[in-house]
């Protein structure tokens, strides 16, 4: 089979489990409201996005696409893309020069002025803002899903920078609540066994963070017998860990003895050289937080250090006594560059997207300053009851007396903005 064709059954196959990106290309395919929109995508090109990319222009956009992974990519699903007319600049393996030539392609096209971006880690708009600054001047709006884009936007707007509304979607309860924990909880464990053939009981991890992201890992790795020591900066995030029943510690109390690490802090210089000096022959290191900066690879990068890749996405680093450890992915996201994710959590974060590009597209002017937005929680409600079907789940109705009682609409938002799922 051709590529092309084996990536279009990929696409398929994860149409069938995006119920809620599905349900909303079809709701919204006549009304078109994303008609002239020409939106510049630096995401995970896999077949789930390549499900967001036809929704949007099932509703009337026009898109170009790169990559902000450089691991990430579904050749055969780019292929399938680029052989129904999209613009995909996305290889798996891209070098760092790659990657920049790729959004570089995607954003400088000849008569073609981008007017909405939809950023995963900001690079896009980095590129255009800093290359592009009269392109930059022609944005309508920005929508990002993660929180190192989300936290450049921040930085962005407050020195006065940001010249265009942008959209966190990052931090939407819908995305984090799926995405960050249950996404994750399910393709850790894919992405470590596929890479590794590790057997979880009894072993020890380390994990950094305990956000959405950790929690999720944790609680697959103790569900598989795992003993997980948890690293916490935050007081509160150490004691929920505390209250869930890890040992928190700092990283180099248990790093002689664990068998795997892994990060999820979206912070950087997590786990060091002298971390890993440490560590005990055979142990894992993986990064399920923000893109490469976790785990300081570079510094492994040492004439004293010899590299040797066992596997795709497998490398074994030897230490002049000969110890080894196993470095996943080069430090970038293992879930991602390992295994796949769940199309489930995916559907609901391109549906929030979708909806987000969609609200500041079609907003009135005035509507949005140049600030960073959360999406209404009226939004996040709406993706949820897209991908309640699929559970055959019935909301209960509050009835007139209950509504009034509680100071609700009948019809949401349920919740008001401070609530915490
Ligand atoms: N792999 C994936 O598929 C995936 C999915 C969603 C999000 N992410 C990424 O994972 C990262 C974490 O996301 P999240 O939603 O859990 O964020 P979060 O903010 O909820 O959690 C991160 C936690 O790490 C802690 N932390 C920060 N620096 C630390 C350090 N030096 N040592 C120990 N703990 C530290 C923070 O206090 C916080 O509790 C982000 O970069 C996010 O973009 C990855």
């Amino acid at each position: 089979m051709q590529q092309h064709a084996f990536g279009r059954r990929e696409i398929e196959i994860a149409e069938q489990e995006m119920p809620g990106i599905m349900a909303l290309r079809k709701r919204a395919s006549d009304d078109k409201p994303l008609k002239n929109a020409k939106i510049v995508g630096c995401t995970h090109v896999n077949a789930q996005t390549a499900v967001l990319i036809e929704t949007l222009a099932a509703l009337g956009a026009s898109v170009r696409w790169a990559a902000c992974n450089i691991y990430s990519t579904q050749n055969e699903v780019a292929a399938a893309l680029a052989e129904s007319g999209f613009s995909v600049f996305a290889w798996r393996g891209e070098t760092e020069e790659d990657f920049w030539w790729c959004i570089d392609k995607c954003v400088n096209a000849e008569n073609w002025q981008p007017n909405m971006i939809l950023d995963d880690g900001g690079d896009a708009t980095h590129l255009m803002l800093k290359k592009y600054p009269a392109m930059f001047k022609l944005i309508k709006g920005i929508v990002e899903e993660s929180v190192t884009g989300v936290h450049r936007l921040y930085q962005l707007s407050k020195s006065g920078k940001l010249t265009v509304p942008a959209m966190n979607v990052h931090d939407s309860v819908i995305k984090t609540k799926f995405d960050n924990f249950y996404s994750c909880k399910e393709s850790i464990i894919d992405s470590l066994k596929r890479s590794t053939d590790i057997m979880f009981s009894g072993k020890q991890v380390a994990l950094c963070g305990y956000g959405e992201v950790g929690k999720g890992c944790s609680q697959a790795l103790k569900a598989l017998g795992c003993i997980v020591y948890v690293t916490e900066i935050d007081p509160i995030c150490a004691l929920q860990a505390s209250t869930d029943g890890f040992r928190v510690v700092k990283l180099n109390e248990v790093i002689r003895n664990v068998d795997i690490v892994i990060t999820t802090t979206g912070n950087k210089s997590v786990v060091t050289r002298e971390h890993m000096e440490k560590m005990k022959n055979g142990c894992i290191v993986c990064n399920m937080g923000h893109s490469n900066t976790e785990i300081d690879v570079k510094d492994l990068r040492t004439p004293d250090l010899t590299w040797e890749k066992v596997r795709s996405q497998v490398d074994h680093i030897i230490f002049p006594d000969g110890k080894r450890i196993v470095l996943l992915a080069e430090g970038r996201l293992v879930n991602l560059s390992c295994s796949s994710v769940p199309s489930f959590c995916a559907s609901i974060t391109s549906a929030t997207q979708a909806l987000a590009l969609i609200e500041l597209y079609n907003a009135q002017p005035g509507r949005y300053k140049c600030d960073v937005y959360l999406l209404s929680r009226k939004m996040d409600e709406y993706v949820a009851i897209l991908h309640l079907p699929t559970f055959d789940a019935h909301l209960t109705e509050l009835s007139d007396e209950q509504a009034k009682y509680m100071g609700l609409s009948k019809t949401g938002p349920f919740k008001p903005n401070y609530y915490r799922y």
